[in-house]
């Protein structure tokens, strides 16, 4: 089956999901010898406008765990403005080390009810965006190895002419994860916002531009009018560590990951 070209589309808000799903589209793209691109629809802006493929196209299509399922926000997008007509695909979701739980189901479900061929799935254990004590260092070396290898094997698939049906784990129907605090209890930090330190912020206004919700004030970033996802992107990217979150419900959630999911988890490569 001869493939044109491979396309990686990711949102990333940490930057994780798209170093995976960039590497397998690199990988992909040497073993085949197609030309590849890069679609980040990480930013609102980029929501405006559908991705249209067709057939002869192989996308990589990445998104990260939130609450064991796709970012809710995200998701409409996804289900209808990224457009297969016929093209193949390969979902790969990210996660933070407790569980993807029932993501990748969805983000199967979401690219066969919008015209893709599902070629494979696959989730990778990434740094969690709440805490580096979660798999901090990955994805490290060997799973971008991994990914290679995939890649390796995804191109036999596709040479051979080999399609065959996948059984993902989870259920795309299933509910969010409830996060937990450190008394077992439900964490309940939905209104939570991140925080400005204001000896230093410098006013960049860096944090508003890539809020992937457009939530944060671009004129006055120690406003956030808009509604917080939690992805902590701007947490990550403030070049003067100038936010934080400080809310007890979220804390405590995060406390709970610390002490119960340290334990490195498997990737999983479903062909
Ligand atoms: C709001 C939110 C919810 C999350 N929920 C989960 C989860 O249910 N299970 C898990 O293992 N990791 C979870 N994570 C961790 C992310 O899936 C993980 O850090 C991911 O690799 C981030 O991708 P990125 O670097 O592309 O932003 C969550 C992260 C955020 C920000």
């Amino acid at each position: 089956m001869k493939i044109q070209r491979v396309s990686a589309l990711y949102f990333s808000a940490t930057g994780n999901t798209g170093k995976a799903a960039q590497t397998l589209v690199r990988a992909l793209a040497a073993s085949l010898g197609c030309p590849w691109e890069i679609r980040d629809f990480t930013l609102p802006q980029s929501w405006e406008r559908p991705i249209e493929l067709s057939a002869g196209d192989l996308a990589v299509v990445a998104l990260p765990t939130y609450a064991g399922k796709l970012p809710n926000k995200i998701l409409p997008y996804v289900q209808t403005g990224i457009c297969g007509n016929g093209a193949f695909a390969l979902a790969l979701v990210t996660f933070g080390n407790r569980s993807f739980d029932n993501s990748l189901a969805e983000l199967c479900a979401a690219l066969e009810g919008n015209g893709f061929h599902l070629l494979g799935a696959a989730a990778m254990a990434c740094r969690h965006a709440f805490t580096d004590k979660l798999a901090g260092d990955r994805p490290n070396q060997q799973d971008l190895e991994a990914l290679k290898d995939y890649a390796g094997k995804v191109t036999e698939k596709l040479l051979a002419g080999e399609i065959t049906s996948l059984s993902i784990p989870g259920d795309s129907a299933a509910p969010y994860y409830v996060p937990k605090g450190l008394d077992g209890q439900p964490a309940k930090f939905l209104k939570a916002k991140p925080q400005t330190r204001r000896e230093l912020c410098a006013g960049c206004g860096l944090c508003a531009r890539l809020c992937p919700m457009g939530a944060i004030d671009p004129q006055d970033p120690f406003i956030v009018p808009g509604t917080c996802i939690k992805c902590q992107r701007c947490i990550r990217s403030c070049p003067q560590g100038a936010k934080y979150f400080d809310d007890p419900a979220f804390l405590s959630h995060v406390a709970m990951l610390e002490e119960n999911f340290q334990e490195p988890k498997e990737n999983l490569f479903l062909l």
